[in-house]
């Protein structure tokens, strides 16, 4: 990899709170390493597009406690072509961009790979969604803040569940992973938690919802991950109406609140962290890699690894959560 001339910077995919502060930190490293920053507005579309402006410090002043991102995201279908990331080099050259640092999920690192294997850039990832789902991270830039929000609304929830006897089931987001709604499940003291990852056993929650009715439990709050095979929670009540019949059943879907909000004091402190050695890494050198979080710090993944493999949810937590249900 060629010397780093200058260094640009984007947010892709779902957007998600401390990305912002991940911004932040990858502009005044760059800068604080002499180089030129640019930020891209809407992701590989502005890339493709030359939406790209050159940040100063002042310009990330005064963000890293607001939610979204000032660069603005997309999921852009013409970045998957030869076509688009052809365009989105030739805009780079003009702007003399050989480093590139993608905050997002694995599709936008899918495509960051790509795009190193055809073109001389250096490619860093910064995980960035409320899903939690890449392997070699112990933790995505937003997912923090993504469950206090969801735990804040299971809190509210349970006010009028339990007033009034009821059964609550609430859909969080995670369309192909269940870590909102596990951890949120044992943290928020769900009753019952349906993910992606685990076969549903419908007989057994049942019989677990009437074993709690037994021991006088007068109100429940079963958590749905939106991906799960039943098909969120809708789906379930529909599905299991004749067993549900005894209940007095509300659903709330909880949707796109769990994406917003000002970042956490923890995301802010990882993406920081974050953005900073991203920077160093590309600085170093280095290129297809992920900065990811292990042990209370910040780590180097390989960025096919974070891509390729895929991140499991440890099923021990159903165990506990049903432990914690006696
Ligand atoms: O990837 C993050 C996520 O929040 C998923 O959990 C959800 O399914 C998806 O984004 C929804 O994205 P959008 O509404 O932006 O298409």
């Amino acid at each position: 990899m060629e010397k780093i001339k200058n260094i640009a910077v984007l947010t892709s995919g779902g957007d998600s709170p401390g990305m912002n502060a991940a911004v932040r930190a990858v502009v005044r490293t760059g800068i604080f390493n002499g180089l030129k920053v640019y930020g891209v507005r809407h992701g590989y579309h502005g890339l493709i597009n030359d939406h790209i402006v050159e940040m100063k410090s002042h310009h990330v002043s005064n963000i890293i406690q607001r939610g979204g991102t000032i660069l603005k995201t997309a999921r852009s279908a013409e970045f998957k072509t030869d076509e688009g990331r052809k365009a989105a080099w030739e805009n780079m050259q003009k702007h003399e961009i050989n480093s590139l640092v993608v905050i997002g999920g694995d599709g936008s690192f899918r495509g960051a790979m790509e795009f190193s294997k055809q073109y001389p850039v250096s490619c860093i990832g910064l995980p960035g969604t409320i899903d939690n789902d890449i392997w070699g991270t112990d933790e995505t830039i937003g997912y923090d803040t993504a469950l206090n929000t969801v735990i804040d609304a299971i809190d509210k929830i349970r006010d009028t569940a339990s007033s009034h006897n009821r059964m609550f089931v609430v859909e969080v987001m995670g369309r192909d992973a269940g870590f909102i709604a596990m951890h949120c499940g044992i943290a928020g003291g769900a009753e019952a938690v349906l993910v992606p990852e685990i076969e549903d056993d419908h007989l057994r929650l049942f019989d677990l919802l009437e074993d709690g009715t037994a021991r006088k439990k007068s109100s429940n709050i079963i958590l749905v991950a939106e991906g799960d095979q039943v098909g969120g929670a809708y789906e379930f009540v529909k599905k299991y109406a004749d067993r549900l019949k005894g209940y007095d059943v509300r659903v709330t879907v909880l949707g796109h609140i769990q994406r917003g909000g000002s970042p956490s004091a923890f995301d802010r402190y990882m993406a920081s962290l974050m953005g900073v050695k991203a920077v160093e890494a590309a600085v170093a050198g280095k290129s297809n890699i992920m900065i990811g979080w292990g042990n209370g710090n910040v780590i180097e993944v390989p960025l096919d690894q974070a891509v390729k493999i895929h991140k499991k949810l440890d099923g021990e937590l159903l165990r506990i959560l049903n432990v914690l249900n006696v």
